[in-house]
């Protein structure tokens, strides 16, 4: 797909909801008792598929434009599914309902597309072996098809190595189903919706600095859940309006959950032009973001703030070659295992259009202001890199063609008519 070049960006637009709490608000509400309400969900692929997963085990769950209904059957009221279970990109889907499936009674198998298959599946596979479940890789390289047979489960203490939600839900949601207080201590604390979400339906979560623990058997009650726009999918169009001469632009009521806000910090940092107004601060905070044509410089990314914005780095290393100055990413080993290498894949395309810059074990280091041009992206079918040089095409000159352009559709189906809708 070809992207065309924008002048200004001008006026007001909503992104669509977060995907990781609208993954959520379909497992808890599944397995929460009577009919849970979603607005403002994300109809992406990746969130379908775990409707999908659902409704294969019994769950009735009505989806309209205006509102997704998961009619709740309890902690213990889903059904043997007849077929795999298809997670299809979603590492997600994935992950967590692994965690739940650990905890039933009866068998499952998993299985997703070729992304998904390469995934590292261990992460989860070692916690819950430790609380007794039974699951396994079926081909024995610790990635799916994964094949669960449930029974109840045992409550451990879980120290994980790496600092994924992802990782901590699926242990969190397994600890539902044991026999004790179930706890999870990461090194870095992760995006946080699970534990919000879990207690806002009734379960007992308690946190504390980078432990999060839960009882077991919680009594959970359907809910009505207003999703937040995804500061995930915002962040194209922040960029956007940061990089594109003249523009102002408002996006409203997106989430800026501390554990999600990093690059709202790192941009600042960089010299960015970025007001909140109508914050409200309420169980998930949100906030209209109001973005003005910046000069951008360099700046130094690692540490603590790195799971809070580690979907947002192959927008932000962008971003970072049209600054000017250098800046280096850090601590993100974590990209290599995304729904592509996203530091081979972004270091590779980025040179493509021009860019100075270089792979680093853990991260990159981009030399920004060299000229850039538009190229032709291969995307790997990763959503977020086709959105982030979709958004580059719109700044630079020459030609900007993007290979598998679609793959959008996982977490942003409208994105390319949202990308010109703002333009002069
Ligand atoms: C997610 C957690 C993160 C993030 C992913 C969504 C979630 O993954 O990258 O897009 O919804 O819990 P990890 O837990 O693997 O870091």
């Amino acid at each position: 797909m070809e992207i065309k070049k924008q002048t200004s960006l001008r006026g007001e637009m909503e992104v669509p909801g977060d995907k990781s709490i609208s993954h959520r608000a379909v497992m808890f509400g599944s397995l929460a008792d009577g009919t849970t309400r979603i607005t403002h969900f994300l109809n992406g692929a990746d969130c379908l598929s775990t409707i999908s997963c659902f409704r294969k085990m019994g769950i009735r769950i009505e989806n309209t434009k205006e509102e997704v209904l998961v009619h709740g059957k309890g902690l213990y009221g889903l059904c043997a599914p007849e077929d795999v279970l298809d997670v299809g990109n979603s590492g997600t889907t994935t992950r967590l309902i692994s965690g739940i499936l650990s905890g039933q009674n009866f068998v499952s198998e998993l299985n997703g597309d070729a992304s998904i298959q390469t995934r590292p599946m261990k992460r989860i596979i070692t916690p819950l072996l430790s609380m007794g479940a039974d699951i396994k890789s079926i081909r024995g390289n610790d990635c799916a098809p994964l094949r669960i047979s449930g029974h109840p489960l045992s409550a451990v203490h879980h120290t994980s190595p790496v600092a994924s939600a992802q990782v901590k839900s699926c242990v969190l949601l397994a600890g539902m189903y044991a026999d004790g207080i179930t706890s999870v201590t990461e090194p870095v604390l992760s995006r946080n919706h699970t534990e919000i979400m879990l207690n806002y339906f009734g379960a007992d979560v308690t946190s504390r600095g980078t432990t999060a623990s839960i009882a077991p058997g919680p009594i959970l009650r359907a809910r009505e859940i207003h999703v937040p726009g995804d500061i995930s999918s915002a962040a194209y169009f922040i960029a956007a309006g940061l990089l594109t001469p003249g523009s102002e632009i408002l996006i409203k009521n997106v989430g800026i959950n501390p554990t999600r806000d990093g690059i709202l910090r790192v941009l600042r940092d960089m010299g960015a032009d970025i007001t909140l107004m109508n914050v409200c601060a309420d169980g998930e905070p949100t906030a209209d973001l109001l973005v003005r044509f910046s000069t951008l410089h360099g700046t130094a990314i690692g540490g603590e703030i790195i799971p809070a914005l580690i979907d947002e780095i192959p927008m932000l290393a962008v971003i970072a070659a049209f600054a000017e100055g250098t800046t280096v990413i850090r601590d993100a080993q974590e990209l290599k295992v995304k729904e592509s290498n996203r530091i081979e894949v972004m270091v590779n395309n980025l040179k493509r259009m021009g860019a100075d810059i270089e792979a680093t074990e853990d991260g990159m280091i981009i030399r920004g202001g060299a000229p850039l041009h538009g190229a032709l992206i291969d995307s790997h079918m990763d959503h977020r890199v086709a959105m982030s040089f979709a958004v580059a095409g719109t700044i630079c000159d020459g030609t900007m063609d993007i290979l598998g352009a679609e793959c959008v559709n996982i977490s942003y189906p409208d994105f390319y008519r949202d990308l010109y809708a703002l333009g002069q």
